[in-house]
């Protein structure tokens, strides 16, 4: 009878590799089991000659003693393993992942921050919304081309239905003038939506649109504030540039540049006073109060802040590069 030499040698090693009971007991049955090599041999012995029959015998009863030892050892090393009473509560706790603010919730955060403590309530908005709110009330007539600037997803399958994704957090504007009592110091954060996307848009996007309606508010306040807001933002004095530009629903407006670093000027917010029409429109009294009003990118400032130059960074969820914003 022919013993292979390896046995022991391949069955420790198979041993060593084994994770669970389960996995165990498989392996023994290969190894001391019915079908066994060890086993099955003992069957065999019966049609061998007397001489040979002893030293066989002897030799099979060794190796099989040495593998129930080998398996008996194993067995309480990986019964030891899984044993919760062996656990050793003294021991510190394995490190654990604490969870972190995304980067865009901390930007629109410290936007309020500079903006609560001046009384801005924070409202939400809503990010389906009727043209009346996104568009209309806003003051953009219809068929004009700047509703075409702003690449609106429609909610009825490409067709101009009546819901659409709002393109600004600009109808939280209306929303909070038709329902809040004047003066009106409103903050809105939130998702917006435009059918567009490279390394600094996407089609999805955040903005946090501010709304100021009071009696005697003129662009100088307007100007002041912002001023205000962005040299807080980045902890340092800002050069800022109001550059003339045009929305429907403010005159004048402007676009907001600062000069940051080697990259020259770059846009951050718009803003102007808040049109007649958009303040008689949610029965204002255009004698008694003015507004101003401005909205901003969250992605642009997280960009500038941070020093991320794409994107689409913010939303890959890529762990390695979130982390390293969790403070
Ligand atoms: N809603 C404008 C935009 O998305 C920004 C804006 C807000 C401009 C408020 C003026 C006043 O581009």
């Amino acid at each position: 009878m022919q013993i292979p030499q390896d046995l022991i040698d391949t069955a420790k090693l198979k041993l060593k590799s084994v994770q669970s009971e389960a996995e165990f007991f498989q392996l023994r049955s290969q190894y001391l089991g019915k079908k066994s090599f060890v086993i099955s041999s003992f069957a065999e012995l019966k049609s061998l000659d007397p001489d040979s029959k002893v030293a066989a015998a002897k030799e099979l009863n060794i190796l099989k003693s040495k593998l129930n030892h080998l398996f008996e050892v194993a067995l309480e090393g990986i019964q030891a393993k899984t044993d919760v009473s062996l656990l050793d509560t003294t021991l510190p706790a394995d490190p654990y992942f604490v969870g972190a603010e995304h980067p865009i919730a901390e930007i629109s955060q410290r936007v309020i921050n500079y903006f609560s403590p001046l009384n801005y309530q924070v409202f939400s908005g809503n990010e389906i919304e009727t043209d009346f709110f996104n568009f209309e009330a806003l003051n953009f007539p219809e068929n004009h081309p700047a509703r075409q600037m702003h690449d609106t997803f429609y909610l009825n399958a490409g067709k101009k239905s009546e819901y659409l994704l709002r393109t600004h957090t600009s109808n939280s504007q209306i929303h909070a003038m038709l329902r809040e009592p004047l003066p009106l110091y409103m903050l809105s954060p939130g998702r917006v939506y435009r059918c567009d996307s490279d390394t600094t848009h996407l089609p999805m996007f955040t903005q946090i649109e501010g709304l100021v309606v009071d009696e005697d508010v003129n662009f100088g306040d307007l100007k002041g504030i912002i001023i205000n807001f962005l040299e807080y933002f980045f902890n340092e004095k800002m050069e800022v540039r109001f550059r003339p530009s045009y929305f429907p629903f403010t005159e004048p407006s402007a676009e907001v540049d600062i000069k940051f670093g080697d990259n020259g000027w770059l846009e951050v917010l718009g803003c102007g006073m808040v049109h007649p029409n958009v303040l008689k429109g949610c029965n204002i009294d255009t004698q008694k109060y003015r507004g101003f009003a401005f909205g901003m990118g969250i992605e642009r400032l997280a960009m500038l802040y941070y020093g991320v130059d794409d994107i689409r960074d913010f939303y890959a969820s890529n762990l390695d590069f979130l982390n390293q914003f969790s403070s």
